[in-house]
């Protein structure tokens, strides 16, 4: 490795429009108390019509270029996480590097569902260490409000859209990531799953349209295992214990699945980030609209270590440890 790789720039995107649960309980057979009780959920916020993952990705990647001080033109790679895309393609990488007016960088969809934010820091991180690229912009970006079954009480109150973004910089001071480990068990590739236009019209998945379908009970059981060994591992990797972090940022599924993996890991609440009361699961948009807030909060400052930890359809799931060092220490400009 010839370089360390940090986050250097943080932004978020949330639509205006807030859904909360007795909106939802005047349409659905449901109701604030189970949605709270099952999940912690108080609200989402929904997409206006002319929005879209580009869109939200584009503005959050705005203000991630300027809380890192760097212009769009001296981005070496673009990364977007992303499972709910406006064209199948090109990508929604592709529309964001053209909203931002990047220069003619790589750009790419990374589809690891609600895991893609993590994945394309670690993949952001490999470009990086070696010496490839210096600046990596890496979006989660996600409108499932359109491709969920408003009629499924069981899933649709679950999730809501926003998007958030990171600046990924080569430094050659230590700190920033320190671990990451990535996994897919795909023995639950059918806990949830959402067909595309290109489905088998045999396929009997299919049969029901392009529409999120999701067994809750198999989520939460292969979720859970996959964010607590891979943060156990990540940690062993960093040289850490639990009580060695100042925060953990979980993705935003579920209060329950969060309570559970921070319980078995020994992490006490008050160093768990928590804003899925307010956003619902945003899936690959949850983790860097999560750690934004957490710095613009206080509740992220410089020199803690921090983990990153998620689970999302695959099963995929990845652990994170970072140093939060957010200061560069290179020169900007392109090779
Ligand atoms: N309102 C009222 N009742 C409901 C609702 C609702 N919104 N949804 C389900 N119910 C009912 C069910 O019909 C069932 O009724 P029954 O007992 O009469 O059959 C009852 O509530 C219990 O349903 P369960 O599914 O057993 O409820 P459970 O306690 O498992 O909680 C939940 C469901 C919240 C979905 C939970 O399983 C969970 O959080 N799983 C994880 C889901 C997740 O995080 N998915 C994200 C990954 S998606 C991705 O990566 C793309």
């Amino acid at each position: 490795m010839l370089f360390f790789a940090r986050v250097t720039g943080w932004g978020k995107y949330l639509p205006q429009r807030v859904v909360d649960n007795h909106e939802l309980s005047k349409t659905l057979d449901t109701s604030d108390e189970w949605i709270t009780s099952r999940t912690g959920i108080r609200a989402r916020r929904i997409v206006a019509d002319h929005e879209t993952a580009s869109t939200m990705g584009t503005l959050a990647a705005q203000q991630a270029l300027e809380t890192s001080g760097v212009s769009a033109d001296q981005i070496d790679l673009i990364i977007t996480a992303n499972s709910s895309p406006e064209r199948v393609f090109p990508s929604t990488a592709a529309l964001i590097q053209n909203g931002l007016g990047a220069r003619p960088v790589a750009a790419f969809d990374l589809n690891a569902a609600c895991s893609g934010f993590v994945y394309g820091l670690n993949i952001a991180r490999q470009f990086v260490s070696t010496g490839t690229y210096r600046t990596v912009l890496v979006v989660g970006s996600e409108v499932y409000s359109r491709i969920l079954n408003w009629q499924d009480r069981s899933s649709c109150v679950l999730f809501g859209d926003g998007a958030g973004a990171a600046v990924v910089q080569a430094s050659t001071e230590p700190g920033g990531i320190l671990s990451c480990v990535m996994g897919n068990e795909s023995a639950g590739i059918e806990a949830v799953y959402c067909p595309s236009v290109a489905a088998s019209p045999v396929d009997p998945l299919a049969q029901n349209g392009q529409y999120l379908v999701m067994n809750g009970q198999q989520v939460y059981k292969y979720a859970v295992r996959g964010m607590i060994e891979s943060a156990r591992t990540a940690l062993h990797e960093a040289r850490m214990t639990p009580s060695d972090l100042d925060l953990i940022i979980p993705h935003q599924a579920n209060l329950r699945i969060i309570q559970t993996m921070s319980e078995s890991l020994g992490i006490p609440d008050e160093k768990v980030f928590i804003n899925v009361d307010r956003y619902g699961n945003t899936a690959g948009a949850s983790i860097p609209i999560a750690l934004c807030e957490a710095v613009e909060s206080g509740r992220l400052q410089e020199g803690d270590r921090v983990a990153l930890i998620c689970a999302g359809a695959g099963i995929s799931y990845a652990s994170m440890v970072m140093e939060w060092q957010p200061k560069a220490a290179l020169p900007l400009s392109p090779e």
